[in-house]
């Protein structure tokens, strides 16, 4: 059993792979936070409220006794003399914003519920706290749950109004989690358009350290994740403490350096811009927090994440099938293309073992650059006479199946949309509204809006024969004005945007189970575990150059599996840095994750057209490590010369190492110490015609010799041998 109530201490014990959350319902009634960390005994932890928050707690009115002058609630309130960052605010109809939640019961449930209108993980056992405020009926339910394959707690709260007037919420966030102490470093991922999920580190310190969004989406500035860092931690040792938000609009998580050294973690939706009315009965559901707790530093924590994200919440359909490997035309042709030009790419691929053409932005409206025709989502007849059906039987012919380029949330000023519909663009009435990449963006709050989106996407969908979606969303949202909600209401438009986006996209992605559909955002702008759990593969970058890869790459596995990263081969110089890698590596590190070709094949020699078809047939050797593998970083780029990812099969009885070297330097013989194999194992490893024992392999380590170039790669296999033995 994971969930344990104990009556008589009024503990409760939370136990999943290798941690325990233990919390008690203390003398006053309030939730109060013991431990969370590495797995426990049962025992009685009232000692900790000793060393709780530091926060000062005053007296309760009728209460005498000076011990509970310092506790670690559940969740932090404000007015009771907490001064920590409350997770949440509520105006009641005093006008006050006093509360204060006393514990009125618990369930422990079998199976997590679903997050009405929001994605989250699934499964796993469940416990919801209820909690109270005895004079305004202000509530709030907590939900824990624990698994017992994954050292993950998933928390979020569910604020209700159990009273007869309408309350206002000025901030809801998802979860607090007190710490016993400050003694960590703040591991973010911050980026920029072609530079996403870079890794950043701060320190805690007394004060608040924040990270997050106020674009209404999750973003590249920042993703919805933190990670607190012991200072001996780094990939294999120390703890490490991820919070990762199922959440795709405006965010913040908060962590906080209190009085005597102590902390606490929050968030979930920004309070910027935010408020939320809740009218009698009514309740408002905050996004999942997904928290992890590692005592094997990052590599563990990532790992953790990787799992849970694939056994539950990616879509099972398709998170653990073969992916598509694509050809994609857009940095081929960008807008420049027409049937004939499709058709001589579909050939050029024929027989290289890559299974769906992808045509990307520019087939639908009039469109022949980034300014018209969003919103339009029927066939650009000039540009491909007879609509799609000569290109995708074109495509069919040669042996591939058919994608499509969508950006269902957009509309372009020039457009059939706009002409007959000004007022779905988000904007307010007679104020000009912001463009951005020259588009408007869709008022996802209204009902009417997300009708449209639906019905002219899935029609397209319904009459061509398509087996691949590419959603993109190339912008953020200005103008923050629906006319869809009422004017005391607009603070709600963040989050109303969220919970829209995610309507059409159980409208469009699961009605359509047959098709596999690929999140993009102006590249990897939103890569975030709601948009996983549509998307099993996201468009990690619009930079393809293999040497800024590394670093997107390996800050994105900070959280999210390789699986999920959308990465393509593209042409030299690379378009987005000028620079020119070799194409062995731009393969090695594109086929790091579900892999295509980005560039025009037509251009292809004999010579590409044999490597490419090498490089698929290996890819195709190693796709189950790349879908169900884990992830042992070998090498962090953003720390030293060397990039290197081993994946592992789950009964490592086979692994990939790829190790790539940025520049070429004379002095150095390097060394490279895979890590994950079975230390007892022998493995045989084809390109070195050797077999080696695991643990010699991963602590003598190997020798990469690097061809005497930059910017190059080495790829080795190790697959258990059974049969030879070792002299
Ligand atoms: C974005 C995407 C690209 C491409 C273009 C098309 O930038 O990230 O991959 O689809 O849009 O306009």
């Amino acid at each position: 059993m994971a969930i344990i109530f104990n009556e008589e201490n009024r503990h409760f014990y939370l136990e999943g792979k290798d941690i325990s959350y233990i919390f008690r319902i203390n003398r006053i009634g309030f939730a109060e936070h013991l431990y969370f960390g590495r797995r426990i005994g049962r025992e009685n932890m009232e000692y900790m409220q000793s060393i709780g928050s530091g926060s000062a707690y005053v007296q309760m009115p009728g209460e005498r006794n000076q011990s509970y002058s310092y506790y670690n609630p559940e969740l932090c309130f404000y007015g009771t003399g907490d001064y920590r960052e409350p997770t949440f605010m509520v105006k009641n109809p005093l006008g006050d914003r006093l509360c204060r939640l006393h514990y009125t019961g618990h369930e422990i449930l079998s199976e997590k519920p679903k997050i009405k209108g929001m994605p989250s993980l699934s499964g796993g056992e469940t416990l919801v706290l209820h909690l109270e405020d005895e004079l305004t009926h202000f509530a709030a339910d907590l939900y824990y749950t624990v698994y017992d394959e994954y050292p993950v707690i998933a928390r979020r709260t569910v604020f209700k109004n159990n009273s007869d007037s309408e309350l206002v919420l000025d901030r809801a966030y998802s979860f607090n989690l007190s710490l016993s102490h400050s003694n960590y470093k703040i591991l973010s991922l911050q980026g920029s358009w072609g530079y996403e999920r870079q890794m950043q580190y701060t320190d805690m310190h007394r004060g608040v350290v924040s990270v997050d969004s106020k674009r209404c989406t999750s973003s590249a500035i920042l993703s919805p994740f933190m990670a607190l860092l012991s200072p001996d931690a780094d990939e294999d040792r120390g703890i490490a403490i991820g919070v990762n938000l199922v959440y795709s609009s405006s965010f913040v998580l908060k962590v906080e350096g209190t009085s005597e050294g102590k902390g606490n973690i929050c968030g979930g939706i920004n309070d910027f811009d935010f408020e939320w009315h809740l009218a009698p009965g009514e309740e408002l559901e905050t996004p999942e927090a997904v928290i992890v707790y590692s005592d094997e530093g990052l590599g563990k924590m990532s790992r953790a994440y990787h799992d849970v994200y694939r056994e539950k919440l990616i879509n099972p359909r398709f998170v653990k099938k073969q992916r598509p490997i694509v050809i994609n035309n857009w940095e081929g042709t960008y807008f420049n293309f027409n049937t004939e030009k499709l058709i001589e790419m579909a050939k050029a691929v024929k027989g290289l073992g890559i299974d769906t053409f992808v045509l990307d932005d520019g087939w639908f409206g009039h469109r022949d650059d980034d300014s018209t025709s969003l919103g339009d989502w029927f066939v650009y007849e000039e540009k491909l006479p007879g609509g799609l059906k000569p290109v995708i039987d074109a495509v069919h012919e040669n042996g591939m199946k058919f994608g499509l380029w969508f950006e269902p949330e957009m509309i372009s000023e020039d457009s059939e949309l706009f002409k007959k519909h000004p007022d779905y663009a988000i904007g307010v009435p007679g104020r000009d509204r912001c463009k951005s990449r020259r588009q408007f963006m869709l008022d996802l709050t209204r009902a009417d809006v997300r009708d449209y989106i639906v019905n002219t996407v899935n029609k397209i969908i319904s009459e061509n024969e398509i087996d691949y979606v590419k959603w993109d969303y190339n912008r953020n949202v200005t103008d923050n004005y629906s006319l869809g909600i009422p004017r005391d209401r607009q603070k709600e438009f963040a989050h109303r945007y969220a919970l829209g986006l995610y309507d059409i996209c159980e409208r469009i992605v699961n009605q359509n189970p047959h098709i596999i559909f690929e999140g993009c955002a102006g590249g990897g702008a939103r890569f975030d575990p709601a948009m996983l759990y549509y998307f099993p593969q996201i468009w990690t970058s619009d930079n393809t150059d293999a040497e800024e890869r590394t670093k997107i790459q390996y800050g994105t596995s900070i959280c999210y599996p390789v699986s999920a990263m959308s990465c393509h081969v593209s042409a030299v110089p690379n378009h987005q840095t000028r620079r020119s890698c070799e194409m062995r590596t731009r393969a090695d590190i594109a086929h790091l994750g579900p892999t295509g070709y980005e560039l025009d094949p037509t251009l292809f020699t004999d010579e590409d057209k044999e490597l490419v078809k090498t490089q698929i047939n290996a890819y195709k050797e190693d796709a189950e490590l790349v879908l169900c593998g884990d992830l042992y970083r070998v090498e962090n780029p953003f720390e030293g010369n060397y990039f290197g990812f081993m994946q592992v099969s789950k009964d490592k009885s086979r692994a990939k190492l790829t190790c790539y070297r940025r520049m070429n330097t004379k002095d150095e013989i390097k060394f490279v110490y895979p890590k994950g194999l079975d230390p007892d194992k022998r493995y045989y490893i084809p390109e070195r015609e050797q077999t080696l024992m695991g643990s010699t392999i991963m602590y003598a380590g190997l020798q990469p010799e690097f061809a005497p170039r930059d910017f190059v790669t080495k790829v080795f296999h190790f697959i258990e041998n059974l049969e030879q033995e070792i002299k």
